[in-house]
C-alpha cells in the first residue's frame, strides 16, 4: 500500500478510473448480511466517532433543495455530519476499529479487501442519486469494491441501489453522455415514487435506471453495493424519520 497523504493528480486519476473503460471489468454483487456487528461493536465505533479524535466534517450541499421543498433556512440547514476515521489503518488510535472491522471485511468479501475511507454518517437529509467512485484522487484506493452501511439502529429508511454503472456523479448527466436509451415508465411505481422519493429526487433520473436492489436500514447488518452503480436515499421524511447513523466505509481491493 502507498503512503497514506500519497496522491494522483487530478488529472490522472480522472483518466485512469473515471473516464477510462477501468470499471467495465469489475462488478460487485450486492448483499446484505444481517448480524454483521453486535451492539457492543457498534457501541465502540460510535464512541469513537464522537470523540475528539475523529475528523468532522459538517455537510450542506442539500441547502437548495431544503430551502426549495421544506422552506428550510440555508443558515441553519445540516445534510450531514461526518465524524471520519482518518488514516485507518496506520493511526494508533483506530487499531481497536480495525481489529474488529479488519477480519470481518475479509471473511466476508475475501482477502485483499479493506476499508479505504470510513467514517461515522450522521445524516439529517436524504442524499439523492450518486455514486461512490471517486475518491479523492487517494493513490492507496486503486481499485474500488464495495459501498458498505451498517446502521447504528432500526430506521424506517431504505436505500435504494441500480444497476447501471458509470463513473460520472449525475446519471442524467451520464445517460445524456452516453446516448442512454429514455424510457417510457420509470423504473419504480408511481406508488413508490410518491412514497419513497417525492419531492426531493426528480423522477426524470427514474427513467434511465433499474433497480438493482434495495436495503431497509437495519441495527448491525451491513449492507454491500458496487460503487460504481447508482445509488441514493429514500425521502425518509416521507416516513417520518427525521435522522439516521451508519458505520459508512468505501472498500477497495489490494
Ligand atoms: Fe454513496
Amino acid at each position: 500500500m502507498s503512503g497514506i497523504d500519497e496522491r494522483m493528480s487530478e488529472d490522472e486519476y480522472k483518466s485512469t478510473y473515471i473516464e477510462s473503460d477501468y470499471y467495465k471489468d469489475t462488478q460487485f454483487d450486492s448483499l446484505t448480511i444481517d448480524n454483521w456487528l453486535n451492539d457492543d461493536e457498534l457501541k465502540i465505533f460510535k464512541d469513537a466517532g464522537y470523540s475528539e479524535d475523529s475528523f468532522k466534517v459538517r455537510d450542506t450541499a442539500m441547502a437548495p433543495l431544503a430551502k426549495f421543498h421544506y422552506d428550510q433556512d440555508p443558515e441553519e440547514h445540516l445534510t450531514a455530519n461526518y465524524m471520519i476515521f482518518s488514516n485507518f489503518y496506520d493511526d494508533p488510535k483506530w487499531s481497536h476499529l480495525v481489529d474488529i472491522i479488519q477480519p470481518k471485511l475479509e471473511k466476508t468479501f475475501g482477502n485483499g479487501i479493506y476499508a479505504s475511507h470510513i467514517h461515522l454518517l450522521d445524516s439529517h437529509f436524504p442524499y439523492g442519486l450518486h455514486n461512490d467512485a471517486e475518491q479523492s484522487n487517494m493513490k492507496i484506493a486503486p481499485h474500488p469494491a464495495w459501498t458498505l452501511i451498517v446502521p447504528l439502529d432500526d430506521y424506517d429508511s431504505t436505500t435504494y441501489v441500480f444497476k447501471e454503472r458509470s463513473g460520472v456523479k449525475d446519471p442524467v448527466q451520464w445517460a445524456t453522455q452516453n446516448n442512454i436509451p429514455r424510457n417510457e415508465d420509470m423504473c419504480v411505481s408511481r406508488e413508490i415514487y410518491e412514497r419513497d422519493f417525492a419531492p426531493i429526487t426528480s423522477e426524470e433520473p427514474f427513467h434511465y435506471l433499474t433497480v438493482d436492489s434495495t436495503f431497509k436500514w437495519k441495527k448491525g447488518s451491513c449492507f454491500a453495493a458496487d460503487r460504481y452503480k447508482y445509488h441514493c436515499s429514500d425521502n425518509f421524511f416521507n416516513h417520518s424519520v427525521n435522522s439516521k447513523q451508519a458505520i459508512i466505509m468505501w472498500t477497495s481491493r489490494k
